[in-house]
């Protein structure tokens, strides 16, 4: 990859594991822990689409309450639980190799920015409470511009700010939706897959599959 001058990481499922928050908890909820955390997630994501669509923003923090509570009501989970489960997902873990290669890559001097769902405040104890605060020269909130990804104005965030081109800036996400969200947008978007699954077909495909961040050292 040539001319990368920005190095753009999208957060949930990407740097923090979204299903550590119920894997904390799966000696109360049992075997069905992984059932319910990518219920939750997937419930979590389509409200952030239709949401969108229909106009009727609400922060990423009031959503993951609101996928929560149906979440919990399809897979019979005790609602004592709901507290402890969202007070855990402000710290979700972030993936093994993710705080040494970001590391890495502020010692070669690239700007690293989170570019996110999240709001300001999730993003900032998530990455206080993992002791990455002073990694990221900028962490992009979806509420700056009140639409969720993958519109283009949330794309827009860091072309604006660093006054780069888009194909200046290597995105990388887990989610092959954001993948194609900023692939079409002109990012050099590289795919984060870590759990061998098919990618989309919404006419983007991705130069750079990589199974975890370690990988990425290799290519930028
Ligand atoms: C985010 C979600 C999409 O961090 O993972 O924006």
């Amino acid at each position: 990859m040539k001319n990368i001058k920005a190095i753009i990481f999208d957060a949930y499922g990407t740097l923090f594991d979204v299903n550590s928050a119920a894997e904390k908890c799966k000696d109360q909820i049992g075997d069905k822990w992984e059932g319910f955390a990518n219920f939750w997630r997937t419930t979590q994501l389509e409200y952030t689409w239709l949401r969108s669509l229909m106009k009727r923003h609400k922060d990423f923090w009031k959503i993951t309450e609101d996928s929560l509570d149906k979440s919990m009501k399809a897979f019979n989970i005790d609602p004592s639980m709901k507290d402890e489960l969202l007070n855990l997902y402000k710290v979700l873990s972030p993936f093994k190799e993710v705080p040494e290669v970001l590391k890495n890559l502020k010692e070669k001097n690239f700007k690293l920015a989170i570019l996110s769902n999240g709001t300001p405040d999730l993003l900032n104890e998530l990455v206080k409470s993992n002791n990455l605060d002073n990694v990221f020269d900028d962490l992009f909130s979806i509420e700056q511009v009140g639409i969720y990804k993958p519109d283009s104005k949330v794309y827009d965030m860091p072309i604006n700010k660093y006054r780069i081109e888009k194909n200046e800036i290597a995105f990388l996400s887990a989610n092959t939706w954001d993948v194609s969200g900023g692939g079409n947008y002109g990012f050099n978007a590289i795919w984060v897959n870590r759990n061998k699954n098919i990618f989309d077909n919404l006419d983007y495909k991705p130069n750079f599959e990589i199974k975890n961040l370690s990988e990425l050292l290799n290519i930028i």
